[in-house]
Order: C-alpha cells, then sequence, then structure tokens
C-alpha cells in the first residue's frame, strides 16, 4: 500500500496536462479518449447493470488467478458477486474512458486478458457490436457469469473462453488474423505480463493499440511497463498511472507521455 502511494507521487511529479505533441494521432487520442467528457446513451444501460453486478449480494465460489490469489495455487473462495465485481472492475470514470477508447479506435478485433464478470468487455465491446472480441478468464464460474451479463447488454460477437491464459493464449492468438486492440488485465507478474505482452505483438500491426492495467501496481509491474516502453517495435506509450497505453504507429519518433489523469 505504501509502495502504490509512493508510486503514485512519482507518477503525479512527472505527470504534465499539456505536452508538445506533434504527431495528430497522439493529439487525437489525448482529447478524444483521455479528455473526452462526452456522455453517452449508452452508459445509462451499462452503468446501471454495472451497479446491480457491484450491489450484488449474491454467493458465488471463485478462484483468483491474478497476484491478488494467495499463495501460488489459484485458491478457491466464497463471496459475493458484488465484492468480486467492485474489487476486480474499475470505477466508472475508467469504464467509460474504456467506451470512449473503443468509440474512438473502432477496433474490428479485440482480446481482453482477464473478464472477470465482464464488466470491462461490455463497455469495450458496446461501441463496436460487429466487432470479433475473445475476452479469457481462468474462473469458470466468472466466464459464465459474464456470459449472461453479455445476453443481458445485448452483446454479440464476444466469446468467454474460460482457462489459464498460459495454457490457452496460443490457441486463442490462433483465432485471430490480427489483432486491432488487446486489454491485459490479469495476473499482474513481471514474467507473464512480458510473455502475453511478446505473444500478442506477433498480431499486431502499426494500428494496433495495447492496453495494461495496473502499471504501477507492485515493483515488479513497473519493471514489465519498462520493459515494454523500451521495446524497440513500440512507438509510443502513455502513462496516466491506471493504466498504460502502448501504441505501435510507424514514422513517429519514440516518446512516453505521462500525462496527468
Ligand atoms: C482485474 S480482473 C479483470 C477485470 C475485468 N477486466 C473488468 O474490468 O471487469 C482479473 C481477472 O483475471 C483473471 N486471471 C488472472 N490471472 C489469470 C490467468 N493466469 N489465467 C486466467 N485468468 C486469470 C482473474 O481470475 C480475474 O478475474
Amino acid at each position: 500500500m505504501l509502495g502504490q502511494i509512493f508510486r503514485y507521487l512519482k507518477y503525479r511529479t512527472k505527470a504534465k496536462n499539456r505536452y508538445k505533441i506533434h504527431s495528430p494521432f497522439a493529439y487525437g487520442f489525448l482529447n478524444n479518449v483521455l479528455r473526452e467528457k462526452k456522455y453517452y446513451d449508452d452508459f445509462k444501460i451499462l452503468d446501471s447493470l454495472t451497479r446491480e453486478l457491484m450491489e450484488s449480494d449474491k454467493i458465488i465460489e471463485t478462484v483468483d488467478y491474478g497476484a491478488g490469489g494467495k499463495g501460488k495455487e489459484p485458491v478457491k473462495y466464497k463471496t459475493t458477486l458484488g465484492k468480486v465485481a467492485k474489487r476486480r472492475s474499475h470505477p466508472l470514470k475508467r469504464l467509460h474512458l474504456l467506451y470512449n477508447l473503443s468509440a474512438y479506435l473502432k477496433p474490428s478485433t479485440m482480446l481482453e486478458l482477464g473478464t472477470a464478470v465482464g464488466i470491462s468487455s461490455m463497455y469495450l465491446k458496446k461501441p463496436v457490436p460487429e466487432s470479433k472480441m475473445i475476452t479469457v478468464e481462468g474462473c469458470p464460474v466468472l466466464a459464465s457469469i459474464a456470459r449472461e451479463n453479455f445476453r443481458k447488454a445485448g452483446l454479440k460477437n464476444i466469446d468467454v473462453i474460460a482457462g489459464n491464459f498460459d495454457e490457452v493464449l496460443d490457441d486463442v492468438l490462433q483465432k485471430f488474423d490480427k489483432l486491432d486492440f488487446v486489454f491485459f488485465d490479469g495476473n499482474h507478474k513481471k514474467e507473464p505480463t512480458l510473455d502475453y505482452f511478446n505473444k500478442c505483438v506477433e498480431k499486431s500491426h502499426p494500428g494496433t493499440v495495447f492496453l495494461f492495467d495496473d502499471i504501477h501496481w507492485s515493483g515488479e509491474m513497473e519493471q514489465a511497463w519498462e520493459r515494454i516502453k523500451a521495446d524497440e517495435r513500440v512507438s509510443v506509450t502513455m502513462d496516466i498511472f491506471w493504466f498504460g497505453f502502448v501504441f505501435f504507429r510507424k514514422g513517429i519518433a519514440k516518446q512516453d507521455f505521462v500525462v496527468k489523469y
């Protein structure tokens, strides 16, 4: 906890409101995604479904495959759906950011690693109903709750794969010719994060965007983020503390933006 506060203060001292941005793409992204304040009609249904999930006192049995799980083996435990939804997903402000991102980029292919109950998947998918999306979750109970939520939100073309990323990612990647967008939102450990990154880069193209959750969550995650920023295939990165965006666009100078959010 103290470590995270320290890392947040470090981020705040570096973060800027304004940048001299020569790339029209980075400028557009900043204004249309990070600074966009528009309230879309879709937020009504998505926010109310999210609140309903976060307030649910239904008892479920789940496992946490991520760094949050105790010990090395994923541990099964009983809890309420509301607690899982709240602890594993994101506040509405960041969920709206995911929607803005998808509405702006209009990805036709999306992969998400870490579904939980499907909240972020819904915000990403809603603006691009025709896109193909696969989301992967280690806990089969959560995977089936997510499927039910997608049905309630009227979303089609989302496949939920229940399985450990380490075991299913190669097969999942075979289902895509190319990836326009990937959200890395599970297993916040350094080596697996870099492994998933390297595998997904194989399906990237200059317009692809990767989004990493919790890049400052731990020293390990910060090390992974440093390696990703330095990767020669990556051109621009944007750090808003909670999330790190990665771009592969060609013809622009390599630059890391630390943006106040
Ligand atoms: C932070 S939650 C995802 C939240 C979700 N994206 C949202 O915002 O609604 C991360 C999820 O990834 C799953 N996970 C973590 N590591 C995994 C692994 N190695 N294989 C499969 N699932 C994993 C966890 O079970 C957890 O439900």
